[in-house]
């Protein structure tokens, strides 16, 4: 018989989610409007502290509107962290505008903002950039805005993964001119698929609205003087959000367990390393990953291996921008003082993200401890 699947990361419900839908489907708002959205908006822009929370019907639409927000259009050039996932940059690419990747570091896995003042050196006409909060660790917040503030560059934080992190005591998606939240499957709380952008300012919100309800005007008949989309989030999935929200707490403070029980059971195992911390803020610890060096006893791809053998989900880094072959053509930018180290390729390929699903058991933490022990040591 099969040994019993170990998630990376999978859905954790509590049956709250279903009062919420319950009520959409008895007052019959089953629409991409509704009482639930209002209330879901309300509540996510009270829980970060934004002054507006738009719910769409993914982070990438939330990052497609930030980045309609921003005024990007053709040709641009757009400062996009390396080591991220493409849904990052794709919406760059939605405006035909020209993604420039801008390598990590190593202190934060994200955004290295000496990388950052290198490509604006080279691009000085660069309009935006889009930072990201890579596993919930947040970014070096401090240095990347204040770059961004003095050369008039708008800030866009892709916080998909790091609902809950905070930086300086503000919530990450709050930091930058605008900010973005997922509730992917996969991710801290979720919707099942859905996202929020959150603004600094009423007036960008009812915009984001506008544009993502097919951007109609208020008029009795159809009317439209520019091009909409059909990105708002239904009434069915935010009330599982609303339901989700009630436990984000909960699900905080067990991914952050989760990372203390790995640091703990890997301590002092040659060339092992967890991901980074940044000590200005406090991560949602979405996923926990490793870091082998060159004297640790396996490499990623083989304790992958090892957990998959005993039916248990792990997964490679996210594989940088510039090593994919759809984005071959645009340039990446290497912090210089960094010798010509590529450092997002470092990550890719001596980084794994471990098992860190919230329902897991001391028996399945002990069966993945008892094989990464057995490697590593
Ligand atoms: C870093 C990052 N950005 C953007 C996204 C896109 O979010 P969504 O799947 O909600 O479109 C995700 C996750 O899926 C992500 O991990």
């Amino acid at each position: 018989m099969d040994k019993k699947k170990i998630w990376l990361s999978s859905p954790t419900m509590h049956g709250d989610e279903q009062r919420f839908v319950q009520e959409a489907f008895d007052t019959n708002w089953v629409a991409p409007l509704g009482p639930n959205v209002d209330a879901f908006e309300k509540e996510v822009a009270a829980y970060t502290g934004s002054v507006a929370a738009c719910a769409l019907d993914s982070g990438t639409a939330a990052i497609h509107l930030a980045v309609k927000l921003a005024g990007i259009q053709e040709k641009d050039v757009v400062l996009c962290q390396d080591l991220t996932f493409s849904a990052s940059c794709n919406p760059v690419m939605y405006e035909k505008a020209t993604p420039v990747f801008v390598d990590s570091e190593e202190d934060t896995w994200n955004m290295s903002p000496e990388a950052l003042e290198e490509a604006l050196l080279r691009h000085p006409e660069a309009k935006a950039v889009i930072v990201v909060h890579l596993y919930g660790t947040p970014a070096k917040m401090d240095a990347i805005s204040s770059i961004c503030a003095s050369r008039g560059i708008v800030l866009i934080e892709d916080a998909a993964e790091a609902m809950g992190s905070t930086y300086q005591g503000k919530s990450c998606g709050t930091l930058g001119d605008y900010g973005i939240l997922s509730f992917n499957g996969n991710k801290i709380i979720t919707t099942s698929g859905g996202g929020m952008l959150l603004t600094h300012d009423e007036e960008q919100a009812k915009k984001v609205r506008y544009l993502a309800t097919q951007a109609r005007e208020p008029r009795p008949y159809y009317h439209h003087t520019t091009v909409g989309y059909n990105y708002r989030m239904s009434n069915i999935t935010a009330g599982i959000g609303r339901g989700q929200l009630l436990h984000l707490q909960e699900h905080l403070e067990k991914k952050q367990a989760i990372y203390r029980m790995y640091e703990e059971a890997l301590k002092g195992l040659p060339g092992v390393r967890m991901n980074p911390m940044n000590p200005k803020g406090v991560a949602n610890n979405w996923l926990s990953g490793i870091y082998l060096d060159d004297d640790a006893k396996a490499t990623p791809m083989q304790i992958l291996e090892a957990l998959q053998a005993e039916n248990i989900e792990s997964r490679p880094i996210w594989k940088p921008m510039h090593l994919q072959p759809v984005f071959e053509e645009y340039e990446f930018v290497k912090d210089p003082k960094q010798g010509g180290r590529d450092i997002s390729a470092e990550i890719f390929a001596r980084g794994l993200c471990l098992p860190s699903d919230i329902k897991n058991t001391e028996e399945d933490n002990e069966r993945i401890l008892r094989i990464l022990k057995e490697m590593l040591s």
